[in-house]
């Protein structure tokens, strides 16, 4: 969460005022916040819901995944996105990061099977993935593609918003999120009927409510994930701030990438599109993992206003450390699973393992910003 002020006090305060809590109400704010959202990132459709993790399972549901299905999805990204495919029944098969830490296309051709049947490609820490080849593998194998941009609201590809470039995609609203209400997540798709899909599998209860019971396509068991009208308006506001975030972020971004004071044997590390990269953090490639825990020690030791991080050492997005799906504990009985040995990936934990991340709050002045980076080679000396 990286802003959050009076605008939001009020929203909310209206929302309680009215004692409409529910979206299904006059003026509501999910409907509206849907709208605005679908107009930003260019999507003919938006579903506002609970979580990015809700929105990849209504997502993959949406597509007619199910039991037995494969769905090919990277190893490094948070355990959520794999989990989406569990929750269905589906299978998820761990496919290798490139060295810009988004998903393989060479490995992803590899690992394609005749029980194939999406992919989610993950715009890990606001990166573009290699859209382009990973839509012509898709095309030329009959793959579903459902973006999980959770962590790159805002950020595009060739110009294109991350989100609508394949059948479907995903925004995350949670704490660490460059948009946040908290909790909540947002689905986004051009295609209609997948929008409805979503929308009854969304809401359990939408056959009754209007204007969700106008859907044409016929309703089929759903969940719960119907969004608040308190989160719904703090979203509303935070919408608001997305130019200016990106903007403020890319600023600082580029100011570390060419900032003298760094090391020279630190190789920027490749982004697909640069010009969309969301610039939430700053990846440089060092010798092996040990140079880069060095660096990240000395870094965050010093409490500068810059932090630093080494992707193989943040347990939650490393397949390694994702047990429940290395052991194939589905939560549907009876069905097959598939088990992956710690050494599944290795390309991966190569790059994790060689990549040191920089941080920078987006509102941490740019001359506080330059004077930590000014003082790099004597830390790192
Ligand atoms: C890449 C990625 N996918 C999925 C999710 C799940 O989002 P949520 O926490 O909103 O369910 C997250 C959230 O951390 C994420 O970073």
């Amino acid at each position: 969460m990286y802003r959050m002020g009076e605008e939001e006090i009020q929203a909310v305060t209206e929302v309680i005022a009215s004692k409409k809590l529910w979206r299904y109400q006059e003026g509501s704010r999910s409907q509206q916040f849907e709208r605005d959202l679908a107009a930003k990132v260019g999507a003919l459709h938006s579903l506002v819901l609970t979580s990015g993790t809700a929105g990849l399972v209504s997502g993959l549901a949406a597509l007619g995944i199910g039991p037995g299905d494969e769905v090919l999805v990277p190893a490094y990204t948070f355990i959520a996105t794999p989990f989406a495919a569990m929750a269905l029944g589906a299978i998820p098969v761990l496919v290798e990061v490139d060295e810009s830490l988004t998903l393989d296309v060479a490995d992803l051709k590899r690992k394609i099977t005749p029980r194939s049947k999406a992919v989610i490609p993950v715009h890990i820490n606001g990166l573009p993935c290699a859209m382009d080849e990973i839509l012509t593998v898709a095309r030329n194998n009959g793959l579903a593609v459902l973006e999980d941009a959770c962590q790159a609201m805002g950020g595009s590809y060739r110009g294109q918003r991350l989100g609508t470039l394949g059948q479907a995609g995903v925004y995350s609203f949670n704490y660490y999120k460059i948009l946040s209400c908290g909790e909540g997540g947002a689905l986004v798709t051009n295609d209609a009927e997948l929008y409805e899909k979503a929308l009854i599998y969304h809401d359990a209860g939408c056959s009754f409510f209007s204007p969700a019971q106008k859907v044409k396509t016929p309703y089929f068991a759903g969940s719960n994930y119907r969004m608040s009208e308190i989160l719904s308006a703090v979203l509303g506001v935070q919408l608001t701030r997305l130019d200016g975030l990106l903007a403020d972020l890319r600023e600082r971004k580029a100011h570390i990438l060419g900032h003298p004071g760094l090391p020279r044997d630190w190789v920027p590390a490749p982004v697909h599109d640069a010009l969309g990269d969301c610039a939430t953090k700053s990846g440089f490639i060092v010798k092996d993992h040990e140079s880069a825990r060095r660096i990240v020690e000395l870094v965050n030791g010093a409490h500068f206003c810059v932090q630093a991080e080494c992707p193989l050492d943040t347990s939650r997005h490393v397949y390694t450390n994702w047990e429940a799906v290395r052991e194939g504990r589905s939560p549907l009985k009876g069905l097959e699973t598939r088990r992956y040995a710690a050494d599944a990936c290795p390309q991966t934990l190569e790059f994790l393992g060689r990549t040191v991340y920089l941080t920078v709050h987006p509102d941490t002045p740019m001359e506080e910003l330059d004077q930590a980076l000014a003082q790099f080679p004597r830390l790192l000396a």
